[in-house]
């Protein structure tokens, strides 16, 4: 699982591509989403993040197929063939993604070995970061295209009809407002920004709060339109506010988003308690990151201090979680050091 850190020790990224003739490798971003999330899956912009954890992988050749792939940490060593595993067929449908398009042909057979440094169902989007990394690794086109095309055959098996903003933020990372079938939009920030990230100990599923929400805007349409043109307007300001280095103004807009994700039906009893700690000890703002249900909570603070008093705070209520930065290709002091599988 995810190792405590304070945000004046940020963990190091890998560099994202170092292929030689015998073995290629590809790290990606795991991500936040300051605000927007659901509602992006409807057609809203979302602003998101790129954080200075991810994840790596590295392709080998090996004698014979079928393909293989290791997840270091997570105990799974299968083939692509594996059709009882859910990672056997994203690692497929990314493989053969792949083959549909390469000129020069995939090996035979390659061993792909992957670490991720995000909770899986933490809502910081390790799966998205595993795609792309994989398919950094595995690919002979580097475009971002090719790599999105690719991750997006891999998360497509775990969570339906993903909207793309995981895969975006892993493959660039960086601050951006993504909205789906548009692509990105890359932000400028002014000034840093200091998050915490907290877990309220619970993996949760993508795939089924996406369904809960569904099947909420099938029962009351009205309402969850409103709720989505609401969550539209913050996400609007948040940019500004990002833009302009108003980070008073963000985190306010960041709990309004909470109070819309909890009509929604999709924040819990943790989720409102880690909110609820981080604001007492000072977070300018806080809500749920991901799909919710569990996951994690993401809490904007002023800085290492602020920080170090909402970790404290969750500590001591029992729960975990992390200081980060913003990271990714706009933002290259954190993405040059070097992580080894
Ligand atoms: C998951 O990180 C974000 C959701 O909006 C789903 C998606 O965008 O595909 C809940």
């Amino acid at each position: 699982m995810v190792r405590t850190l304070s945000p004046s020790n940020p963990s190091p990224m890998p560099k994202p591509i170092a292929p030689d003739a015998e073995r290629s490798e590809g790290s990606a971003w795991g991500k936040v989403i300051l605000l927007g999330e659901h509602a992006v899956v409807y057609g809203v912009p979302a602003l998101a993040v790129g954080i200075d954890r991810g994840a790596v992988a590295s392709a080998v050749k090996i004698d014979e197929g079928p393909c293989r792939l290791r997840l270091v940490g997570m105990d799974v060593d299968i083939a692509e063939t594996d059709p009882d595993h859910d990672l056997g067929r994203a690692f497929h449908a990314l493989l053969e993604a792949e083959r549909a398009h390469s000129s020069r042909g995939m090996p035979e057979g390659l061993l792909v070995t992957a670490r991720a440094d995000l909770p899986p169902g933490g809502g910081l989007g390790c799966s998205a970061a595993l795609g792309v990394a994989i398919a950094r690794a595995v690919t002979s086109d580097a475009s971002e295209e090719r790599i999105r095309d690719l991750a997006m055959a891999w998360e497509r098996i775990f969570h339906g009809s993903p909207s793309g903003v995981d895969a975006a933020v892993a493959f660039r990372g960086g601050c951006m407002v993504f909205e789906r079938g548009s692509g990105i939009e890359p932000v400028r920030l002014k000034g840093s920004l200091t998050l915490c990230v907290g877990s309220t100990g619970h993996a949760s599923s993508t795939k089924t709060m996406v369904e809960t929400v569904a099947r909420l805007r099938q029962r009351r349409p009205a309402i969850v339109a409103k709720a989505f043109d609401g969550i539209a307007a913050l996400v609007q300001n948040a940019r500004l506010a990002v833009e302009a280095g108003d980070r008073v103004g963000l985190g306010k807009l960041m709990d309004l988003n909470q109070m819309i994700l909890s009509g929604l039906f999709v924040s819990t009893e943790e989720i409102e308690r880690l909110c609820h700690l981080a604001r007492e000890a000072g977070a300018l703002g806080a809500k749920l990151t991901g799909a919710g249900g569990g996951g994690s909570v993401v809490a904007l603070v002023s800085g290492g201090g602020a920080a170090d008093r909402v970790l404290e705070a969750w500590k001591a209520d029992g729960f975990w979680g992390f200081g980060t930065r913003i990271a990714g290709i706009d933002v290259p002091a954190l993405a040059t050091t070097e992580t080894s599988l």
